[in-house]
């Protein structure tokens, strides 16, 4: 039974862990919050029976070292969330580009290359626009549409010289931030916080590394006024969709999200449901798009996402496509699969 078994949590306010730590609190099981920051973690993890860390692309330590710690504590025998392959391309669509073609997911077309000469070969015959991408970020901070090919070459040989900084700067989205505030009538508000803005952008410009060695492109699928945002959690599918910026392409960051399922193509459900099942992941979620004929291609894939616009679903469907009314918190579908994949090794290991 799960109850004898000490769940350990890593805490950060604002994260999964918050409804971790009640639901364990709630339900009973014993929980302990740890520090996966501290040099003796691996062996304070040792007397535990399971590890729930929701890491994040936003903290560049938690980059660092939380695969790290994370499959450690597996190696260690412990139930893990997020574990290897669930989390091992998290913030990384080079990587996503690998395991999704690995696993024969409708990718939209992706090219990396490792060198200037190479690339530049590539840009000399490609069909343009291409949209290119950092490997790295969120909220389309680092996805923009080159429409030349000198454009293309500049940034092939900023890849290969100085890089790019991965964390946003003052101006990314600014428009959309403005407009936000607006809406929220807080433009003094928003004035006011500027100078603690900008000392936290330029605190983890210098804590990420730079943006260099490689150069990503996908093919532009244009004509999408939405993307569709498919989130797998064990059996359960989530969907919603995202409406892109007011005359832009991208939809991610733009906080105009519309809960209507009549919005999903069905095709998004099954493949998300195939893909996570191939990849091995635990959660997955991902970005869709329509291609040329409509068929749905995937722009890139995350364990990791803003729990409360999950929830806001209006219900899931199951494996079998059945659906199921209601809300749901993905940190406690997280929780309840852990739990019972602890529960199903306890009673094996109790035969
Ligand atoms: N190849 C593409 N074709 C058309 N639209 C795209 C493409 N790639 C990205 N987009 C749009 O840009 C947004 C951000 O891209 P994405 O790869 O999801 O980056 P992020 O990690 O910032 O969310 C997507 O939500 C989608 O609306
Ligand atoms: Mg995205």
């Amino acid at each position: 039974m799960a109850g004898t078994a000490t769940v350990a949590i890593h805490r950060r306010e604002g994260s999964y862990s918050d409804r971790w730590i009640g639901r364990c609190a709630e339900l009973g099981i014993p929980y302990a919050v740890v520090d996966c920051y501290a040099p003796d973690i691996v062996s304070r993890l040792a007397s535990c029976r399971a590890l729930l860390w929701h890491f994040t692309h936003a903290r560049p330590c938690d980059l660092l070292m939380a695969r790290n710690v994370l499959t450690a504590a597996e190696l260690l025998g412990l139930e893990v969330f997020p574990d290897r392959a669930t989390s091992w391309h998290f913030d990384d669509k080079i990587a996503q580009k690998y395991l999704l073609e690995a696993v024969g997911a409708p990718l939209a077309r992706s090219w990396v290359w490792y060198d200037l000469e190479s690339a530049n070969a590539f840009i000399d015959g490609a069909t343009l626009p291409l949209v290119f991408k950092l490997r790295r970020g969120a909220g389309s901070v680092n996805v923009r549409l080159v429409r030349t090919r000198s454009e293309a070459r500049a940034l092939a040989r900023r890849a290969f010289d100085g890089g790019f900084a991965p964390t946003e700067g003052p101006l990314t989205d600014a428009r959309r931030r403005v407009g936000r505030a607006r809406t929220r009538h807080d433009l003094a508000g928003m004035l006011l916080r500027v100078p603690a803005t900008l000392i936290r952008m330029n605190r983890a410009r210098q804590r990420a590394d730079r943006e260099k060695g490689y150069v990503y492109f996908q093919e532009f699928l244009p004509g999408n006024a939405f993307d569709m945002r498919l989130t797998v959690i064990g059996r359960r599918a989530f969907a919603f969709t995202r409406n892109v910026r007011p005359g832009d392409f991208r939809a991610s960051g733009s906080g105009s999200i519309d809960y209507d399922v009549r919005r999903i193509d069905p095709r998004c459900v099954t493949t998300a449901f195939e893909v996570a099942r191939r990849a091995r992941s635990q959660s997955m979620a991902f970005d869709f798009v329509r291609d040329a004929s409509g068929a749905p291609r995937i722009l890139e894939v995350s364990y990791g996402f803003l729990s409360k616009a999950v929830y806001a679903c209006p219900g899931h469907w199951d494996e079998r496509l059945g659906w199921h009314e209601g809300h749901v918190w993905p940190e406690d579908a997280i929780l309840e699969d852990l739990l019972e994949r602890l529960e199903g090794g306890i009673d094996a290991a109790s035969m």
